[in-house]
């Protein structure tokens, strides 16, 4: 027998391209995908290449050129200091998260965006069979990775409010009892998560840390959506009550709040950030230099006054979608966010196959959304609270996810109507 050329791993077989790429190739105009930014301060950004263009090339005709060739340069993996500083500085101001007192940039580490940083921790957290917890749906940039790595991964079911620590309690000890073993972590987004929009609020936020503390388990917060809030003031992150830098591995990304120059930020607990940072290290070497330059300059100078007014755009997207939802969708629930990119819509159809509509239906009338089975591991368990068992995860065909943040709001009144008048033609 002829030897197969292309012999690829066994994971190839069983992992599909992302659900949310593969629908970025289609080129709709009610795009309700993928969870782009659309309110982009593109002037500020434009001034900043103008500015820093001018400033290299002034240090050149002045000799330094030294300086021109670091922006250009390999910088050290765990991302340049000034730029860590300005971000630590951040943290602690807004965000009150305790950092090293005497260096708190060294405390941050710099990643190819906060997806990088996910699959660092499970690359170098995860041995095939450990187990994870997470939200029911969860972000599928992570649940898939974690799949692919062999992870038993738990779903727990959520609420409007988000992870019920209840429940996360109870699955730890299920998990101890059906699959031998305490998890190693838990996944979670506590503002307004992907893909549900869903805010955990504060008294949830310290039952998790306890449990972390309890039975010495990492969380990893994901706070991918902690600028784009609309109602203020918000809850302070789980990692804000870690003083200790010890349970939570805090994963923020310059990508919804400024813009997609794919560069993510963290807090790792030290002995975590020595093992990620070494992981990286082969991944990419290190993050572009002169994207965080140009980020660093975004930061120290303009985000505290360009961040409002995207926030106001994104509001009004959201108020515009929610009440098109409500206007003319079937029978259904969808969620309330007070922030973040996404509307969670689930048909009391529990029959009804989103993902088939999608082809079906709504491509061909220029709409995009997210099929909701795409945010349910492809293997695992799920936690039913009902049995107070594990069963094989349950993938329910029922939902979406429908992202407000790229289209206008007038592109968003249409085309989110004629999806409800399609789905009402269909189910009713
Ligand atoms: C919850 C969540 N985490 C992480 C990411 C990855 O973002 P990036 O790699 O652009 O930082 C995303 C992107 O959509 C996300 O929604």
């Amino acid at each position: 027998m002829t030897r197969d050329p292309y012999d690829f791993a066994a994971w190839t077989s069983f992992i599909p391209e992302s659900e949310i790429r593969r629908l970025l190739k289609y080129n709709v105009p009610y795009y309700f995908g993928g969870g782009k930014p659309g309110a982009l301060p593109v002037e500020i950004f434009a001034k900043i290449l103008i500015d820093l263009g001018q400033e290299q090339l002034d240090q050149i005709r002045k000799g330094n050129e030294a300086r021109v060739i670091d922006d250009l340069n390999y910088g050290p993996t765990g991302g340049k200091p000034f730029f860590r500083k300005t971000l630590a500085e951040r943290l602690m101001k807004y965000d009150h998260i305790t950092l090293d007192k005497d260096n708190p940039e060294d405390d941050i580490t710099i990643t190819t965006g906060s997806q990088q940083a996910l699959y660092a921790i499970l690359d170098t957290c995860i041995d095939k069979d450990d187990v994870i917890l997470t939200t029911s749906p969860a972000y599928l940039g992570f649940l898939t990775p974690a799949v692919k790595l062999g992870a038993r991964i738990v779903t727990v079911p959520t609420d409007l409010q988000g992870a019920i620590p209840e429940h996360f309690e109870a699955a730890i000890k299920i998990c101890e009892k059906e699959l031998g073993r305490k998890p190693e972590m838990m996944y979670l987004v506590p503002d307004s998560d992907n893909p549900k929009g869903t805010t955990m609020p504060k008294q949830r936020r310290e039952a998790i840390f306890d449990l972390a503390m309890e039975h010495n388990m990492i969380i990893v917060e994901d706070g991918a959506y902690r600028e784009i809030q609309f109602r203020q003031p918000t809850e302070k992150p789980i990692k804000a009550l870690d003083e200790d830098n010890k349970y939570v591995a805090y994963l923020r990304t310059t990508s919804k709040e400024a813009a997609v120059l794919r560069i993510g930020y963290s807090v790792f607990p030290p002995k975590m950030r020595e093992q990620i940072c070494k992981d990286k290290g082969y991944l990419d070497l290190c993050s572009p230099t002169l994207l965080q330059r140009i980020l660093d300059i975004y930061y120290r100078k303009y985000i505290d006054k360009a961040l409002p007014k995207g926030l106001k755009i994104y509001k009004r997207r959201y108020e515009t979608m929610a009440k098109a939802i409500d206007e003319t969708f079937p029978a259904g629930k969808r969620t309330d966010p007070t922030g973040g990119f996404f509307i969670w819509w689930e048909s009391d159809d529990s029959t009804f196959d989103t993902k088939q509509f999608l082809e079906q239906t709504a491509l061909p009338n220029d709409i995009i959304y997210v099929p909701g089975i795409a945010f349910y591991p492809l293997r695992g368990f799920t936690y039913r609270t009902d049995e107070n068992m594990l069963v094989d995860v349950e993938r329910p065909t029922n939902t979406m996810r429908i992202s407000y943040s790229f289209t206008s709001s007038d592109i968003i009144e249409k085309g989110v109507r004629r999806l409800g008048k399609l789905l009402t033609e269909k189910l009713s």
